[in-house]
Order: C-alpha cells, then structure tokens, then sequence
C-alpha cells in the first residue's frame, strides 16, 4: 500500500463514510445501509446506496462505487493524496506522502505553477505594446482595467513562440509545457504555442489554482473561442468560469449565463455571483457542482433559438438535481452583457429588474408554450392545454402544481377540475414510463449481457456467480481467506476479470495488509472496475444466495474448469482421445 498500513486504519476508523457522502447526497437510512439519489448520474429514485458497515457505496444506476477515498476523488476529482490529505485534515492527522504518490501529486502542482505564469505572461502581454489592440478592443466593450485586472485576462501574441520562449527560459521544460496544454509540438519538432492572437480568460477553480484558459480571438481565426483541451489538473465538463469569484460572494444565488464577456459585464455592473460553462452545453458534472455551491440559479442564457433551447435543457437539469430556478429573458438584446451595453449606467438597475420579475421554470415554460398558440382558436386551445399540462405534470410539488392549474383553467376558461384530471393521468403515465427506463438501466448494468468489465461472464455466467460469491465471501472473511489460499490457486478462475481480483486479494492476505475495498483500489483498478468490485463485496452477502458456502462455490468452479476441459476435448481428434483412454486405462 501506499501510506502506512496503520495510517490508513487510524484515518478509517475516524472518518464516517455517511458522513462525508451526507455532505453531498441526502441520504435515507434502509436498513443497515442509507440511500440517496447518485450523484453521478441523474436519476429521481434512488439508487445510490452507502455500506457503512463496509466503508463502501455502489450506484446500482450507474456502477460508481467504492471506498470514501474513491467516493471524494469521483465527486471533488481529486488525485488520490488529494482525497487523502483532505480526509486527514478533517481526522486531524498527518501524513507524510510516498515517493511514488508524490510524484503524481507534484506533477499537478507543477501544472499549476506553469499555469499561473502563463497567466502572468498573457495579462503582461495584453498591457504592453504587443497588446494594444486587444487591450482597446476591451475598452471598447468597456471592460475597465480594474475588471480585466480581477480577472486577470490577458493576450497570447501571435508570434507563436512568445509563451513558450518565455516559460523555458524561466526553467520549465517543454515536456511539461506540453502536458499543461499551452503548447503542441509540430512535425518538425518544434514546439508552438497553443494560444496566439487570443484575448485570454483564465479559468480558476474554488482553491485559487489557475487550471485552464478560454480564449477569443482577436483576428479571423475560427473558432472564435477555443479552450485547454482536458489536462491533469483540467476537465471541461467539470468546471465553471468564474466559480471561484461567485463563491467568493458568499450568495445563495448563482447567475449562470453563457458566455465568458457575460460574467464579466455582469460583475462590472455589480453582479458578483455570475458563472458561465465552458463552451459546451451544461453537464451534469457542472450541475452538481453548482448544487454543492447554492441553492439557486438564474439561468441568464442568450435569448437566440439555441440560447432558449440550451436553457430548456439546463432548466430541466437544475430542477433534477434539486436546484430552484429562475430563467430570465433578455428583452431586445443577445445577452446579458449586450444588455448591459445598451443600457449603460441604467444597465445595472435593468438587470437586477429583469432578475427580480424573472419567471420560475413553470412560468418560463408555459409562457413559452402559451406563446406559440393562439387561444381564440378551440383546436389551438385543446393543444395548449396538453401542453401546458405536461409540463405541470414534471412539476413535483403538489401546491405549485394547483396554483398553476387554476390560472391555466381560467385562461382556457375550462373547469380546475377538468386540468387536475389530465395532470395525474399524465403524472400516472410518466411514473410508469420512468420506472422502466430505472429499471433498464439497473439491468444494464448488472446484467451480464453487456458486461465490459468482465466480457468473459456472459459466456460463463455460472462460473462467474460462483466466483464473484467467493470473491465476496474472502473480501467480507478475511479471517479464512488464508485457509482458502492455502488450497485454492487464482489460477482456477475462469472468467478473466475474477481472476485478476482474487488474484490481487491472494496477494493482499500474503501481504499481510488489511482486506477492504481501500486496500483492493491500490492495486491499478480502474474506477470502473472499483465500483464493480464494490458491487461484488455488497451484493453477494454470506448466505443469501443460492451458494451458502465457501465448499460449495469452490466446487461450482471445480465443476466448470472440467466443463470447460469436456469441451477442449470435443474438438480434440479421434486419435488423441484413443490415445488419451488408453492412458487413463493405464493409470
Ligand atoms: N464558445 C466556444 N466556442 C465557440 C463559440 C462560443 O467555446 N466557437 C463558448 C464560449 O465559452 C463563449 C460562449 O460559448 O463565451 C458563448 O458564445 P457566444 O455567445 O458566441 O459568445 P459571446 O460570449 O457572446 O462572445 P463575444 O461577446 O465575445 O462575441
Ligand atoms: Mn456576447
């Protein structure tokens, strides 16, 4: 292992895995075990379930699981020392770190330190001659100087070698200029910069580490904007621009708009809780990221077909995961920092107006609908009330739901009666319909019909049940597992995934390390197949299945190796079998 044996069995025993997983999943006691909804994928009945007794959690939805090592690396997407310190810091331990763990560790911190003087070199460049136009480009979106400041924007100049040039000559070496995405090597071997002629927006996480850039071209170049592509200490669906200041503001609210220029206007008009994505449409990892941070969010997107379609869907990503929304739209402008230009100094009382009058998703999307339909129309009027009671049908809270039917039914002029009616036959149809697609994905990952991580099960289905029991039975006995070894040779696994974990906890009983799910992850498992081990260790409990015993899966896996044997026989020729019998006889 890693860290010292004792270490990590003082950290567990002070850390209480519902605890920390309480911190990010409400969590319902079932039994000995707690579940909640996952967050890792999105779902709306829980599937998420934490094994106190173990120290582990399994998403039955989604396959995540492990230890609270993993459980903290997954959510917060920590290295593994970065899981560990923080977990220490909350047992209040020290710890002293591995060679090897500390090499990983260091290498991001390095990447943080080129970042950050990359961002040094780019706001430099934008102030210094080689950036005067990008520097009046901004005055001209009257971006102050105390603003590009804050959020230290700069230029990349056009050269193609400035950065490069500059981050050799104060020591780094181009291998991890490379790896921090801020240059590419050529064919001839030459490094250049990856970002030239660019306004330059650093993205900064919630601890102060500069982990990637946006940029916007100052010429013709296309795309307009261009982003770090992922990198050891970056990942585009994870973050947002701008969290680090929003949280700095300690609201309860977030602005989420589009665009970076977006968050910026909004912050120089005094709006200092704004963030944008990062180019891509919302993702869900972003979603929980904003759910650890608030409670609310303005969607602020841009009022375009696609700026409306893209709120549509990140309205119904926010509501999921349990964030109450507000959509604003943006009368007579593209978005929010065009709207704040053409109001100069009014800008700012606009917008807070436009926020305060904002509409709930409900009210967004009926009048969205509303809008499409002329009511005076009988036909138009029986479609706008489908419509209408669709959408208040997803609405979960019975009290908004009855509201909303009586102003629906006094538009329609129809009875309030006659729209609850159509609401619960539409909530009974939808219930059902979600139920299933659950239990599809419950089945997609727990059949073995689509099994990647084991492939060799769905050929050997008897032999891998019989497996993964005695697979089980070690992981939670580890008292006996030294008996079993004694007898039982991994080789005997017959489906090859089963065979490489029983082949690693043989080596953690003659290792003498403790036999957990912490222990297993050491040995080079994906998260994956983490999460699949977890589910082995949880769902296989001793004496609930059809093998009770230890002697009965070991004779499963007898039975199959011959099986297996038989069938190497039937493709053997004639004369080998003669051949073979005779020996037998002879024996
Ligand atoms: N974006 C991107 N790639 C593009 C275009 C846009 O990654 N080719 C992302 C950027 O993060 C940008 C956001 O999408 O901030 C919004 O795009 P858009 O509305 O086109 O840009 P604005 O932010 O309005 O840019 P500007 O005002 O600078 O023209
Ligand atoms: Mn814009």
């Amino acid at each position: 292992m890693r860290l010292s044996e004792d270490f990590m069995t003082e950290l567990k025993s002070r850390i209480d895995i519902s605890e920390i997983i309480g911190e990010y999943v409400d969590l319902q006691q079932k039994g000995k075990n707690l579940m909640g909804l996952c967050p890792f994928h999105s779902e709306r009945t829980p599937s998420f379930c934490v094994y106190p007794a173990n120290g582990s959690f399994y998403c039955f939805g989604c396959g995540a699981g492990g230890d609270v090592i993993t459980f903290l690396r997954l959510v917060e997407h920590y290295d593994y020392i970065e899981a560990v310190k923080n977990l220490a810091e909350r047992a209040g331990m020290d710890f002293e770190v591995s060679e090897e763990d500390n090499a990983i560790h260091q290498k991001k911190l390095l990447i943080y330190k080129i970042n950050r003087d990359a961002a040094k070199f780019y706001h430099s460049s934008l102030l210094k001659e080689c950036g005067k136009e990008a520097l009046s480009y901004l005055k001209k979106r009257n971006v102050s100087l105390k603003t590009l400041k804050h959020f230290g924007l700069g230029y990349s100049p056009s050269t193609g070698y400035a950065l490069v040039d500059y981050l050799k000559k104060i020591g780094y070496n181009s291998e991890d200029i490379i790896l921090s995405d801020l240059a590419f090597k050529t064919r001839n071997g030459k490094e250049v910069d990856r970002f030239r002629n660019r306004l330059m927006f650093p993205i900064i996480d919630v601890k102060g580490n500069v982990i990637a850039f946006g940029a916007r071209t100052m010429g013709k170049d296309m795309p307009k904007y261009i982003n770090t592509s992922d990198t050891p200490v970056f990942k585009k669906s994870s973050n947002l621009f701008s969290l680090n200041f929003a949280k700095k503001s300690g609201k309860n609210e977030f602005i989420l708009t589009e665009g970076y220029m977006d968050v910026i206007s909004l912050y120089q008009a005094g709006f200092d809780n704004a963030v944008a994505g990062l180019g891509t449409a919302l993702t869900v990892n972003q979603v929980k990221l904003l759910a650890r941070n608030v409670d609310n969010v303005v969607v602020s997107y841009d009022s375009d077909l696609p700026g409306q379609k893209a709120a549509n869907k990140a309205i119904e990503m926010l509501k999921d995961n349990g964030l109450e929304v507000k959509v604003l739209s943006i009368p007579k402008a593209k978005d929010p920092d065009e709207f704040l230009q053409t109001y100069g100094k009014d800008g700012a009382v606009k917008f807070k107006n436009l926020i305060e009058n904002s509409k709930n998703d409900i009210e967004y999307k009926l009048s969205n609908v509303k809008s499409s339909y002329d009511l005076s129309s009988p036909n138009d009027k029986v479609k706008y009330i489908t419509a209408a009671c669709e959408i208040l049908a997803k609405c979960r809270n019975s009290v908004e739901r009855e509201i909303y039917a009586i102003k629906i039914s006094e538009e329609a002029n129809i009875s309030k009666d006659s729209v609850m009616l159509q609401i619960n036959k539409i909530i009974k149809k939808n219930r059902k319909k979600s139920e299933k697609i659950e239990f599809k994905d419950i089945q997609k990952t727990t059949s073995a019909l689509n099994d990647n991580i084991n492939p060799e099960k769905r050929n050997h289905l008897r032999a891998a049940i019989a497996e993964e029991s005695l697979i089980s039975y070690i992981i939670n006995n580890p008292d006996v597992a030294n008996t079993i070894f004694k007898s039982f040779s991994p080789e005997k696994m017959i489906t090859g995934f089963n065979k490489r974990v029983i082949g690693v906890l043989k080596d953690i009983v003659s290792e003498g390390k403790t036999m957990d799910i912490s222990t297993i992850s050491q040995y080079g498992f994906s998260f994956e197949e983490i999460g699949r081990i977890t589910r082995i260790m949880c769902s296989y409990k001793p004496s609930s299945g059809t093998l009770n015993t230890i002697e009965e899966c070991l004779k499963v896996i007898e039975e199959e190796n011959e099986k297996i044997k038989l069938k190497d026989v039937s493709s053997v020729s004639e004369q080998d079998v003669m051949e073979y019998i005779k020996n037998l006889k002879n024996k």
